[in-house]
């Protein structure tokens, strides 16, 4: 353990202090090739710590877009459900799947627009009934 003491105490702080950093960007143009030798650990592990922390916050952004899909519909309830008989549907509907439609849960074609602003390809549940006697 002291020895891990002493490393980020000591050992660390000196060799950060010892690094030929210039004082301006474009004073790294003036450094000579063991000097860019020196420099390689520390800028390797910033590195590393910049592509992890990137990682990182890129994975969270990700998944945030995907956590919520209703964003107004009957938001006052645990669960939205909606129930039909199928004699009492018209003979053909259309179920909104985008969960942006005024009339949810039918489709009133927001999901054109949507689509058109995200790039997404969504679009309605379309059922109709087949009249008794045709093929
Ligand atoms: S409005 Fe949502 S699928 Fe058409």
């Amino acid at each position: 353990m002291e020895t891990i003491a002493t490393f980020f105490k000591v050992s660390l702080p000196e060799y950060l202090r010892s690094l030929p950093l210039p004082d301006t960007f474009w004073g790294f143009l003036t450094l000579a090739g063991k000097d860019w030798l020196y420099i390689l650990p520390a800028a390797g592990a910033v590195g590393v710590v910049a592509y992890f922390v990137v990682s990182k916050i890129k994975s969270q952004c990700e998944s945030c877009g995907d956590t919520i899909v209703n964003r107004s519909v009957m938001k006052d309830q645990e669960k939205v459900v909606h129930s039909y008989d199928m004699e009492d549907l018209a003979d053909s509907v259309a179920f909104c799947r985008c969960w942006r439609s005024k009339k949810f849960p039918f489709c009133d074609g927001t999901h054109n627009s949507h689509n058109k602003v995200t790039g997404d390809n969504v679009g309605p549940l379309c059922l109709s009934k087949k009249s008794k006697g045709s093929s």
